[in-house]
């Protein structure tokens, strides 16, 4: 049985949909959550699931060995960033080489890096008059939304949408797709 760690700093609804595909599967399960934010509505639905769920603080995080400590004695196979915002540091991506995936709402390399993430995505994919928008499943590297593309699904933009409803749309794709792209990675 695989082992699935998601980082998730924000509402978690990708969290649940991928802790709820995997209780379903017998090949991996969703071991813990960690987050950087003891606030996130992600820890309501972990409590909910009776799912593990951590707290870490940016010194822990970025100075100190004690994630990826946390990490490998939960015996990870995989650790999934949904909905989370920090940079991963060198650590951990040296303990965990291609061994972490994230998500983005967009289709990199468009509207990527440092500062796009949540609704700022959407209101530039609107801004731009763009046709399309799509999520895109990639691996973490030390830049962010860098790291190779694992997948990408696409959607349409009409005029008439916003941030919104193009927000909508992509967490669609999110739900379908994310819980299968992962269980392609760990079969
Ligand atoms: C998702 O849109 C994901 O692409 C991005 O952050 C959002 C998280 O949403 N990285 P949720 O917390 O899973 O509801």
């Amino acid at each position: 049985m695989k082992r699935i760690v998601i980082f998730a700093s924000g509402s978690g609804s990708n969290a649940e949909n991928i802790i709820s595909f995997f209780r379903e599967k017998p090949q991996a399960e969703v071991v813990a959550v960690l987050t950087n934010k003891n606030s996130a509505k992600v820890l309501e639905r972990c409590d909910r699931l009776d799912i593990p769920a951590f707290y870490f603080n940016k010194p822990a995080f970025k100075d100190s060995n004690a994630v990826v400590q946390m990490l490998q004695g939960l015996q990870t196979d995989l650790i999934v960033l949904a909905g989370f915002l920090w940079k991963i540091p060198s650590n951990l991506i040296e303990a965990f080489p291609d061994k972490i995936i994230n998500i983005h709402p967009a289709l990199l390399p468009k509207y990527g890096g440092k500062g796009m993430y949540g609704d700022r995505v959407h209101q530039a994919v609107k801004e731009n008059n763009e046709t399309e928008t799509g999520i895109t499943i990639h691996y973490v590297n030390e830049n962010y939304d860098e790291g190779a593309i694992i997948f990408q699904a696409k959607t349409s933009v009409v005029p008439s949408d916003e941030a919104t409803s193009i927000a909508e749309k992509v967490h669609q794709l999110e739900y379908e797709h994310f819980p299968k792209v992962i269980e392609k990675l760990l079969s």
